[in-house]
């Protein structure tokens, strides 16, 4: 498919060949192999975008360890929260151009941005958040939009309802306290003991230690449930709805028995990442009303370093990881080098 195409000023003629991090063989961080693969062409709906910065989320994890819910081929490339410019144009593509900053998700199939270049269904992009910049944009469209998702377009929440927020410290659950609050719900949120000041300074209304205390035994008659942490606490869940109420969640399928046996409905939903809901989002970040979270900012050299922290096996950020890919400095010319010829690639790193 023929594309419209424009290097970077800095750049010099278009480069064909592009550093990105692949999988072969599904297994632990030490799967992923840094290499030189050909740049990929937009298709039709589709826009090539030169990454500036990529999110890592747990889900990147799951691909990895060939753990997905989604069946993935091989080989394939990591990654799918991304921010950067509009490097091309597939057909069919009217509302953006070459030189757009843009944030968003590559594709359905949550792949593809842990590269210099990326191809990206332009229906999950929109306008980058002005006020953020790249590596902030890139840590916000997966886990924004999971939180959004889950309280206004699943549990359908309407303000003065009471919301349980399950895991109200990590990513996604930062932004549902916050989204929440904006939107007048009473929201009881679960946080461990580290991070009770923290969920209260997001804006929850109540915050339970679940070191210390059973949600079960402080609440009941809820309207919605959202459970961002799963197993027991999922089931533990069901108890402090009210008859008629929701138990949401974006890590496991609920126990259908369970939800008729309480009188409540009960679902698993995987986020849709659109340009609408991407736009909802940049703009209260662009207001003030809603704040990014970033944990770390790791050089593109170092998404091994990276997936170990989701793991555990090195310390993890409060926050999100993100990915800084520089596309035009000597830092990736240099570590392309050392792939092509075999060697460990030195960091790359870059300003956002
Ligand atoms: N379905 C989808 O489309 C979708 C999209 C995005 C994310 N997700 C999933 O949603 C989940 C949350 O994602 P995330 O990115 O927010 O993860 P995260 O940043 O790792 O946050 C998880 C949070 O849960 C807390 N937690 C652990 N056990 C808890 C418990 N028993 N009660 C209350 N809080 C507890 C953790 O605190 P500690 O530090 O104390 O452990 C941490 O703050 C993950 O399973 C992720 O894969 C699904």
């Amino acid at each position: 498919m023929a594309s419209a195409f424009v290097g970077k000023a800095s750049q010099g003629p278009a480069r064909s060949c592009m550093l990105a991090w692949r999988v072969h063989k599904f297994g632990p961080p030490e799967a992923m192999v840094l290499e030189s693969v050909p740049r990929p062409d937009p298709g039709p709906g589709e826009v090539l975008v030169d990454v500036h910065a990529a999110g890592v989320g747990p889900w990147d994890g799951w691909i990895r360890a060939g753990k997905s819910a989604l069946p993935q081929p091989l080989p394939l490339t990591l990654g799918s929260d991304l921010s950067g410019t509009v490097a091309a144009v597939g057909s069919g593509i009217s509302e953006m151009a070459i030189g757009d900053q843009v944030f968003g998700v590559t594709n359905a199939q949550f792949l593809g941005a842990y590269a210099e270049y990326a191809v990206a269904s332009a229906g999950m992009l929109a306008k980058k958040p002005g006020s953020l910049s790249y590596a902030e944009a890139a840590s916000v469209p997966v886990v924004a939009v999971t939180a959004w998702q889950g309280l206004f377009d699943h549990a359908r929440l309407e303000a003065g309802q009471t919301v349980v927020i399950h895991g109200a410290a990590g990513n996604v659950g930062a932004y549902a306290v916050q989204l929440a609050r904006r939107a007048r719900l009473r929201s009881i949120a679960t946080a461990g003991t580290k991070d009770i000041q923290y969920v209260r300074s997001l804006g929850a209304d109540t915050v339970l230690d679940y070191h210390t205390q059973r949600f079960e035994d402080e609440v009941k008659d809820v309207d919605a449930v959202l459970d961002l942490v799963g197993g027991e606490t999922q089931m533990r869940s069901f108890q402090v709805l009210r008859p008629g109420g929701k138990l949401i969640s974006a890590v496991s399928q609920p126990d259908q028995h369970r939800a008729k046996y309480h009188g409540v409905t009960a679902a698993f939903f995987l986020v849709e990442v659109t340009t609408e809901r991407l736009r909802t989002i940049a703009e209260l970040i662009d207001r003030g009303e809603l704040k990014s979270c970033v944990g770390a900012v790791l050089p593109l050299t170092e998404a091994r370093e990276a997936h170990m922290m989701l793991e555990g096996r090195l310390i993890p950020p409060k926050g999100k990881i993100v990915l800084n890919i520089e596309t035009a400095g000597e830092g990736v010319e240099t570590a392309a080098a050392a792939v092509r010829a075999g060697l460990p690639a030195a960091p790359v790193r870059k300003g956002s």
